[in-house]
This record gives structure tokens, C-alpha cells and sequence, in this order.
């Protein structure tokens, strides 16, 4: 049985609310129209229906206080179905210029363009489809940092295989096209045992599980500045630090799925130090913020999503206050993705 959390809210506070309890770890929430809803509530709202993710709806209800609240309970087998029901909706997503997210179970592309770097992923019970503008963003931006100045008209990147280290990994999506893009060593984490299922699966299948290093747990496993792997007990070793960039491993893998070196030459003058990618909520973002720049170091940049436009100066705001600052903003629908820098001296 799976118990669900309906609160029925004014529709001018949908993502407040939602960002409250996506902040708090739920699975999913769908929005009805909260006069239509069981819950029968005014003209003019809506009824969020959230499902914790460790089944807890008591942790859940707490958050939401004065809100008329429900709890709802499905079967397992309902459950399922209702998982199950968005992978026959599931088409192919392009994300930055090149990487096509192709659902796992759809035949594959019969051609892509030359330059196409295909992932196929399932994303199992995790998050990270690709369909939602947060997980998008964020795959730009790395593509941003990592991708070869060949590919397209962009200056070129990183002065080498770059790390990076995926802080709520999910499905495994950014990790996956991180390695494909040529980062070494790439380090993922997050708290939820089906991500953690999921992005090994992924990766694995997209031929690049011998060099990821993934994590149950959060920023606690990943040392500062991060390049060195997790071990099983959750503890790191922080004298592993740099896999060899001579590493035969190193290197891009293209869409053909051939190693080879997306170019690793050339500079936009960006720092080469880990770039550290989250795609949480606000609330978590900034939570995490002293966390994230421990382990980006001086010369990392962070790359931060899962954040509402509205909330993005709560994040500019916990950043300043920690030495960093707001490199370039990227916005989609209603959600930003922050890209940050140390904050030069003087
Ligand atoms: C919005 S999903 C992002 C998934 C994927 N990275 C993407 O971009 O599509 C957020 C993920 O963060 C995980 N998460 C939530 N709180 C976390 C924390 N404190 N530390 C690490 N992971 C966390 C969740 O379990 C979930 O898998």
C-alpha cells in the first residue's frame, strides 16, 4: 500500500508548496484541479498529490501546515501501473546541441546526425527521463564545459579530462553524458537506492561503468575537490585524487560509440578544477551550498538546478555569502540553472 499526501493549495502557491515537498523527498507530484478533486476545494486551486519517497506521509504532512490536507491510499499493483503508464508516452529528448536522451526500450535511432551523442537510458524508479527543463539544463551546461570547441562554434574547453562529481544523480543522466563527454574522473551520489540501481544499470549500458564512481549516501562521500573514488563503507580516499589523464580510458566517446578525443585543447579561459552538478530544489541548493564549493574547490564551478526562477536570488544569495558568485544564468520554463565561480579577491 502507498500512502500520498493531497494538500489543496491557491494556484498562485503550486510551486511554492511544490518546492517545499520536493525539498522534503517525494517521489512525484501531480497537480489536479483542486475543485474537480475529491478533496473539493475552491475555485481557483489546485490539489497537490505527493508521494514520499521512504513512504513516510506524517514527515510530509508536517511541512504543509493550514493547507486542507488528505491521505491517499493506492494499492502496490495501482502503484506500478501509474510508474509504469509515462514509458508508453516516452519519446527521444535532445538536450544542449548534441545529446539525444533515448528512452532504453525504444528500438534505436535508425540514423542521428554525425555529431549526435545518443544516451539511452532508463531511468527505472529514479528521476532524470530528460524530459523535465531542469535535467535539460543541466546537460547543456555540461556540454558547455566539456564539450570540444569542434563540435560547434563554441570556444573550446576544459584544459583536459575534467572531474565531475553528479550530487543527486537519479536515473544516472548526467553522469552518463559526463563520462561520454569526456570527464574523468566522474563521481555520483544521492540518497535514493533506486538511483544509485539505476545509474549503474545506465551507465554500464552505455559503456561507461568502469569509470564511474557511484555512491549511496550525499556530499559526505565526495572529498574536497573531489577526484578520488567512494568505497563501499561510504568513506573516501582522499589521496586518490587524480586518475592519470594519460589513462588510456581517457578520452570521449563518440556517437558510434568508438574512443577517441572529443578535444581536449584550446581554453575559454574557465577554471578546470570539478564542476559539481545539482539538480535538486532551492531549499536543498541552498542547504548544500557549503557543501557543494568544499568539494568544487577554488577552481570549480558549480552547476545548480531544480531551482524556480523565483527562487534563483535565494540561491545567488547563499552563494555570495559562501565566496562564490553567479557566472551565467540559463532559464527554461519557469526554472534556471545557476552556473557559479569563486568570487575573484578584491
Ligand atoms: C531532481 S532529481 C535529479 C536527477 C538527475 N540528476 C537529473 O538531473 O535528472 C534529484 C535527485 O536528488 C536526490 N537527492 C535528494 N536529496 C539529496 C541529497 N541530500 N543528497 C544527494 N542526493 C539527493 C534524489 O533522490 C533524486 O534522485
Amino acid at each position: 500500500m502507498i500512502r500520498q499526501l493531497a494538500v489543496v493549495v491557491p494556484a498562485e502557491e503550486v510551486e511554492l508548496v511544490s518546492d517545499r515537498l520536493w525539498g522534503l523527498g517525494v517521489l512525484g507530484i501531480e497537480e489536479f484541479d483542486g475543485t474537480s478533486n475529491r478533496t473539493g476545494g475552491p475555485s481557483g486551486t489546485v490539489c497537490l498529490v505527493a508521494t514520499p519517497d521512504d513512504g513516510d506521509v506524517d514527515r510530509l504532512l508536517a511541512a504543509v501546515p493550514g493547507y486542507p490536507v488528505s491521505v491517499v491510499e493506492i494499492d502496490d499493483a495501482t502503484w506500478d501501473g501509474f510508474l509504469d503508464a509515462w514509458r508508453a508516452a516516452a519519446e527521444p529528448v535532445r538536450a544542449g546541441s548534441r545529446v539525444v536522451l533515448w528512452p532504453a526500450w525504444l528500438a534505436p535511432p535508425d540514423s542521428a546526425e554525425p555529431a549526435d551523442l545518443v544516451v539511452r537510458l532508463d531511468p527505472g524508479r529514479a528521476f532524470g527521463s530528460g524530459s523535465h527543463p531542469t535535467t535539460r539544463l543541466a546537460v547543456a551546461a555540461l556540454e558547455r564545459h566539456l564539450v570540444d570547441a569542434g563540435i560547434d562554434d563554441r570556444p573550446g574547453p576544459a584544459l583536459g579530462p575534467r572531474p565531475v562529481v553528479d550530487v543527486g544523480c537519479g536515473s544516472g543522466v548526467l553522469t552518463v553524458v559526463a563520462a561520454l563527454l569526456g570527464a574523468r574522473p566522474v563521481t555520483a551520489v544521492d540518497t535514493d537506492p533506486a538511483a544509485i540501481e539505476a545509474t549503474q544499470e545506465n551507465a554500464a549500458a552505455n559503456g561507461v561503468g568502469e569509470l564511474v564512481e557511484i555512491g549511496h549516501g550525499s556530499t559526505e562521500l565526495v572529498p574536497s575537490a573531489s577526484t578520488g573514488p567512494i568505497d563501499s563503507t561510504g568513506s573516501t580516499d582522499s589521496t586518490a585524487g587524480s586518475i592519470d589523464s594519460t589513462d588510456s580510458t581517457a578520452g570521449s566517446i563518440d556517437s558510434t560509440g568508438s574512443t577517441g578525443s572529443i578535444g581536449s585543447t584550446g581554453s575559454t579561459g574557465s577554471s578546470a578544477g570539478p564542476i559539481v552538478v545539482a539538480n535538486l530544489t532551492a531549499g536543498l541548493v541552498c542547504e548544500l551550498v557549503p557543501e557543494l564549493a568544499r568539494i568544487a574547490g577554488t577552481d570549480g564551478r558549480l552547476l545548480l538546478t531544480g531551482i524556480l526562477d523565483e527562487r534563483a536570488g535565494d540561491v545567488a544569495t547563499a552563494l555570495e555569502r559562501h565566496g562564490w558568485q553567479v557566472a551565467e544564468e540559463h532559464h527554461d520554463d519557469g526554472w534556471v540553472l545557476l552556473d557559479a565561480v569563486v568570487r575573484p579577491a578584491g
